[in-house]
């Protein structure tokens, strides 16, 4: 990574709309997370999700206090940790759940290589971490999925267009939550936060009943319907659901 004084000259470039071009080369050049950034976003649009790679550790204590919560009666729970970044996510979640088995895919090589070095680091042997752009296909085997920041994109928040379509449309965010729900067993828990669409919007959502998280805060951005165009809303209170099935069912809310 650059130096902060590269960070803060190459960033006064980025004022001027005219010199944007330039500044985003300059930063490709200097920085090599950059460089795999452009790359994916030239060979894998069709894949790529929100590319910035953000992350921290216990980056939603209350998610993942509700997700030990709810699977406390879970001999080996298995996790899904989708868009895991550079391991915070699946690290964080192994504290939480040291029983389970948790898998994190990342689309970004370079976040996978990172991730791989401090899960080995930690000495995490239960968590697995492999690259991919897309949900596992298989059976129902997860207990819960987690996609947190992951159906977004920083440039819908930056812009906020009126249409969402040409940088990130709500047919792949659908797409993505179908081939989640695929391999989330019934009764699991999927956890959406930090996305730009709702899911109440999608067909999937019909088999899901929403959990309430009254130790969350509400999630606030800029959201899309499923006709791409900005909707005049400026947050949800919707970020964790539970399919339909399996043993234990609460009494749904419905939508
Ligand atoms: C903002 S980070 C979120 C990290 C973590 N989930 C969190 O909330 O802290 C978004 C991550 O999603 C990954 N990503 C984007 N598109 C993806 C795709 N199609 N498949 C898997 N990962 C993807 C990016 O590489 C990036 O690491």
């Amino acid at each position: 990574m650059p130096d902060e004084q590269t960070e803060r000259r190459v960033g006064r470039l980025a004022r001027w709309p005219r010199l944007q071009a330039l500044h985003a080369l300059i930063r490709r050049t200097l920085i090599p997370a950059e460089r795999t950034m452009h790359r994916l976003r030239l060979q894998r649009a069709d894949e790529l999700l929100q590319p910035w790679p953000v992350t921290a550790p216990d980056r939603h204590p209350a998610l993942f206090a509700l997700a030990a919560e709810r699977l406390a009666g879970t001999a080996e729970p298995r996790i899904l940790s989708f868009g895991c970044s550079t391991g915070e996510e699946p690290i964080t979640l192994a504290r939480y759940l040291p029983q389970a088995r948790i898998d994190g895919l990342d689309i970004n090589p370079r976040n996978v290589a990172e991730a791989r070095r401090k899960v080995a680091a930690a000495g995490l042997t239960r968590i697995t971490i492999a690259e991919a752009g897309s949900p596992p296909t298989g059976p129902a085997l997860y207990d819960a999925v987690f996609c947190l920041s992951v159906l977004r994109h920083g440039e819908l928040d930056a812009y906020q267009p009126e249409r969402c379509t040409a940088i990130l449309p709500f047919r792949r965010f659908a797409e993505t939550v179908a081939a989640l729900d695929l391999v989330l067993k019934p009764g699991g828990y999927l956890f959406l936060w930090g996305c730009n669409f709702r899911f109440a919007d999608t067909a999937t959502a019909t088999d899901y009943d929403p959990v309430p998280t009254p130790a969350m805060a509400l999630q606030d951005g800029v959201f899309y319907g499923p006709d791409d165009l900005r909707l005049p809303i400026a947050f949800t209170r919707e970020f964790v659901f539970r399919k339909r099935g399996g043993k234990g069912q609460d009494a749904g809310s419905g939508w």
